[in-house]
């Protein structure tokens, strides 16, 4: 792939991790390289497309918590490749007028998320680091599509494993946390390092040849993500354990753990 609408330049030889999760989702946006990296980590652990569907669930219920709460307004940081049961998709189905700024920073989610959003006022997506909070919040289309001085859903889904820097995210997390209205909600998943997961190693192994590294964190070092902001109960749970609603993908105990998440809310 060459230069496309600014941006830049794509290495189809280096798999990548939106790529490589749009390949788990049942995709069509990956390269050869993304589908070997996928065939290597299935078969280390076959249950992955289960865990990364159940991280998927809870994305679709917080957002579906939130848009019923009354936010109508979302940034998603890490918004990946556009697959069904996307944030616009289940945000809107509750209110259609929601406004939706999706970040992120491979150029190939991008791409597609731009052509997924063209001519859709209320969309908007930009290609950052989404540890550049300072960035993020004065992009253009953050200023032009959502209003900060209301509440706003920040979503940061199954992403920060994938930022090493606790620091600088945290930091970046603060940012985002003081630039928004009371009444926010702060929607986070993360991959668990708790109890020693059986395949995360071989896990991470994979990924470390990607252009994507992971990192496994406790869960005592992902509520810190929240900050001052108080958890709503269930608080950080197994991404399956957080308000189930039935009729979603029920990772079998072995890898239940190994997505954790939680929402909290701007007092
Ligand atoms: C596993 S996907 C998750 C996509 C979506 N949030 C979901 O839960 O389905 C992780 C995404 O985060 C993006 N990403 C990784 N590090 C990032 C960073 N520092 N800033 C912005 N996006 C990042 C990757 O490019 C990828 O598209």
């Amino acid at each position: 792939m060459g230069r496309l609408d600014g941006v830049p330049e794509v290495d189809p030889q280096r798999p990548s991790g939106a790529r490589v999760y749009d390949y788990y989702l049942g995709g069509t946006h990956n390269f050869a390289a993304d589908r070997q990296a996928a065939a290597v980590a299935l078969a280390a652990m076959p249950e992955l497309p289960a865990v990364l569907k159940m991280g998927r669930a809870f994305m679709r219920r917080a957002v579906a918590f939130a848009a019923e709460a009354g936010i109508d307004q979302f940034l998603d940081l890490g918004a990946g490749i556009p697959a069904r049961g996307s944030v616009p998709e289940v945000a809107r189905q509750i209110r259609p007028e929601a406004r939706i700024v999706s970040v992120d920073l491979d150029p190939v989610a991008v791409v597609h998320t731009r052509r997924a959003a063209a001519g859709d006022p209320r969309s908007g997506v930009l290609l950052a680091d989404l540890t550049d909070a300072e960035a993020v919040l004065g992009a253009e289309p953050v200023r032009e599509i959502l209003a900060v001085d209301r509440p706003v859903c920040l979503l940061a889904v199954a992403v920060a494993h994938f930022i090493p820097d606790t620091e600088r995210l945290g930091r970046a997390l603060e940012r985002y946390r003081e630039a928004l209205a009371p009444g926010s909600h702060l929607v986070m998943s993360h991959a668990c390092a708790e109890g020693e997961p059986p395949h995360a190693k071989q896990l991470l192994r994979i990924y470390n040849q990607t252009t994507s590294p992971m990192i496994l964190r406790e869960k005592e070092e992902f509520r810190a993500f929240f900050g001052d902001w108080p958890l709503l109960a269930p608080g950080v749970v197994a991404a399956a354990d957080w308000r189930p609603t039935g009729g979603d993908p029920e990772p079998g105990p072995s890898v239940r753990g190994e997505i954790i998440a939680g929402v909290a809310v701007k007092p």
